[in-house]
């Protein structure tokens, strides 16, 4: 994939300037033909705190060095931000309850989209950008970073056309801080907002899911304050294959707790078990044992977030999304089974997956 700088630059806006635009940026740098030209933020001391982020972190990057000849403007506005620069694509790296009218806006405009997931922390707002997504035609892209992950796509490609039974994705990690993360209606909690990933992961490689039955609950967390997510989190899933798997997360590790060696501790992971065949799947390496042969190990061999930047950039520059492995129709069917789980949690009753809730 090219993304030359002799060719066309791709002007960039950003939406939202807190620690994930920052990661953004730190990659994006790396990439010829992508400029940072504007950021956005209700805060506008976020915009600046983040270029200072990215001159602190970055400060021999190509890009690095335009930011620097030409700082980015910066709006509290995203419509200001749309009239007053000429952008090709706009990131959006909001928390999940902020979603709609922005990501509207930028579809008004006509930009390329690329959104962080989780899309939406409900199902309405979700479809609606969906839908209007697919009305302006233009690029869009949901941050799953891991499907760009070499350890994942050879593991996947190993699998290719295997029959598999059973797909479990755990994830067992700490509470994040930030105080919009530990309140449902603005994050979406574990289920939604982090376990996104591996939940994204169960779809890659089983398909669309038809169902879910699940459980929740608040049972480690219960004194820190303001918090109102479930700490523990267990689904299981039916899928149109056939397949049935098994969702299961918690935030409620302290610090120092993690194990670093673990699959399941901080990391996106899967097991799967398919005709003939076991599997571990992670984000940094991956195993696949068929019956009677030797382990295939794939580990991950390039940054994943950059390669998924370039993809993006690459296709606001050509037209060529092929590299894209998550539109924002894709991301949208990850958040929907993660919803339909939250809701079977909360209605102790089997939710069908993207139905009328
Ligand atoms: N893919 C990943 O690995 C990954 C990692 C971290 C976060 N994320 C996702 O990125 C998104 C942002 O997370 P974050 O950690 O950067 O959050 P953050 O709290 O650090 O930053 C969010 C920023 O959005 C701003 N904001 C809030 N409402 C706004 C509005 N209406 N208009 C403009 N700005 C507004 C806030 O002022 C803040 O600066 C979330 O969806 C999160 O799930 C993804």
């Amino acid at each position: 994939m090219t993304t030359a700088g002799s060719e066309r630059p791709v002007r960039l806006g950003f939406v939202g300037t807190g620690g994930r635009t920052v990661a953004e940026l730190v990659d994006l740098v790396h990439i010829p033909a992508a400029r940072i030209s504007a950021l956005c933020d209700i805060d506008e001391a976020r915009c600046h705190w983040a270029i200072e982020q990215l001159l602190e972190r970055q400060p021999d990057a190509p890009g690095t060095s335009l930011v620097r000849e030409q700082a980015p403007r910066t709006f509290t506005d995203v419509r200001d931000m749309l009239a007053a620069v000429d952008l090709d694509a706009v990131y959006v790296s909001l928390p999940p309850f902020a979603h709609g009218d922005i990501d509207h806006a930028i579809l008004d405009a006509g930009k390329a989209i690329f959104v962080e997931k989780p899309v939406a922390v409900n199902s309405t707002v979700g479809r609606e950008i969906a839908a209007h997504v697919a009305e302006a035609g233009v690029v869009s892209s949901v941050g799953y970073q891991s499907r760009y992950s070499s350890a994942i796509q050879q593991a996947r490609a190993a699998l290719a056309g295997v029959p598999l039974g059973l797909v479990v994705a755990m994830r067992v990690g700490g509470l994040p801080g930030g105080s919009w993360w530990r309140v449902q209606e603005r994050s979406g909690g574990m289920l939604i907002e982090q376990h996104t990933h591996g939940v994204d992961l169960m779809r890659l490689f089983a398909g669309e899911a038809e169902h879910v039955y699940a459980a929740a609950n608040t049972v480690l967390l219960t004194d820190v304050p303001d918090l109102d997510i479930a700490d523990v989190n267990a689904a299981t899933v039916r899928f149109e294959s056939g397949a049935v798997g098994v969702i299961a997360n918690t935030c409620a590790l302290e610090s120092g707790q993690a194990r670093p060696n673990s699959m399941a501790t901080w990391t996106v992971s899967l097991q799967i078990v398919g005709r003939g065949v076991v599997a571990e799947i992670g984000t940094e390496r991956s195993e696949v044992l068929f019956a009677g042969e030797e382990a295939q190990q794939y580990v991950l061999d390039q940054n994943p977030n950059r390669l998924m930047n370039e993809a993006f950039v690459h296709a606001v520059q050509t037209g060529d999304t092929s590299g894209i492995q998550s539109d924002f129709a894709d991301g949208l069917r990850t958040f929907e089974l993660t919803y339909a789980a939250h809701l079977a949690a909360e209605r102790g009753a089997v939710v069908r997956v993207g139905g009328d809730h």
